[in-house]
């Protein structure tokens, strides 16, 4: 049996690179998915690909900033596929600038999708989930939350939000079989560090990452198929740090 049997995962942010390998790798264990993306163009085409492999894969439009798209996107994905059991909030964005140059929009921007979306798709999933006395939450953080790095105060303020706000959810569900976690990754080849110029790339690479390369959008997939599945029973809370060794813990 494969470990995903039965569920019905919603992956948001399904048309970015980690997103993409979730749903993938989800499909590939049983679930039935739901890609929730901004780009339901891109959402539809993985959907359609994964349906053609015989898995059960819709796309949906979602603005996870807007509380009546979120509701609408997880009452289609019920009425399609099922109620959504196994949660991952992927759909973030990332851009930079030191504090004393950065607008007050672009704080207030990174905070509504990273962070607030975050918020909005969980309290959807989780009637659904309280339902079925069965339910896995992942997040998605960042490595950058723990380490700091200049030019990234919002971003790794709202992930570090997200690490937080998913530690008080992980103790308010954890008594109806609800596991909510995090995966907390490191630089992973995406269109997220495609602004990068090549050379910036290959320091930030040789000054942070033993490993000596970016991580793999499927290394991250692997971690959030362990905290999707009940082999994560006894998770509640926690961070895993997957990150080529950029912040140990
Ligand atoms: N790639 C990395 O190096 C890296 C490192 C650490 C953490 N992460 C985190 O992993 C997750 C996935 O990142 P990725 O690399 O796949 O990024 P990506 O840019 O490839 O994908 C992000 C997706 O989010 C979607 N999105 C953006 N705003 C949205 C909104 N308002 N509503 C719905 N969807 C929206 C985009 O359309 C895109 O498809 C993010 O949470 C990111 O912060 C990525």
């Amino acid at each position: 049996m494969a470990k995903l049997d039965g569920h019905v995962a919603a992956i948001t942010g399904a048309a970015g690179g980690i997103g993409q390998a979730i749903a993938t790798r989800f499909a590939a264990e049983g679930a039935a998915v739901a890609l929730l993306d901004l780009d339901l163009d891109g959402a539809t085409k993985i959907a359609d690909d994964l349906a053609k492999t015989g898995a059960r894969a819709v796309a949906t439009r979602i603005d996870v900033t807007d509380e009546h798209s979120v509701e609408a996107a997880f009452k289609d994905v019920a009425s399609s596929i099922g109620a959504v059991d196994i949660l991952v909030n992927s759909a973030a964005i990332a851009d930079g600038a030191p504090i004393a140059e950065m607008q007050t929009d672009m704080w207030d921007r990174m905070f509504a999708i990273n962070l607030r979306g975050t918020f909005l798709c969980c309290r959807a999933a989780l009637p659904g989930m309280q339902e079925k006395g069965w339910g896995r939450i992942v997040n998605m953080a960042s490595e950058v939350a723990m380490r700091g790095h200049p030019g990234l105060s919002h971003y790794a303020a709202s992930k570090a939000g997200v690490i937080a706000m998913t530690k008080c959810l992980a103790l308010e569900v954890a008594g109806d079989n609800i596991r909510a976690n995090v995966v907390a990754p490191g630089p992973t080849d995406t269109s997220m560090l495609s602004e990068i110029d090549e050379e910036t790339l290959a320091n930030l690479i040789s000054e942070l990452m033993p490993i000596g390369r970016l991580g793999k959008p499927e290394e991250i997939a692997a971690a959030a198929l362990y905290l999707a599945s009940d082999d994560a029973d006894f998770c509640i809370g926690t961070t895993l740090n997957i990150n080529g060794g950029t912040y140990r813990q």
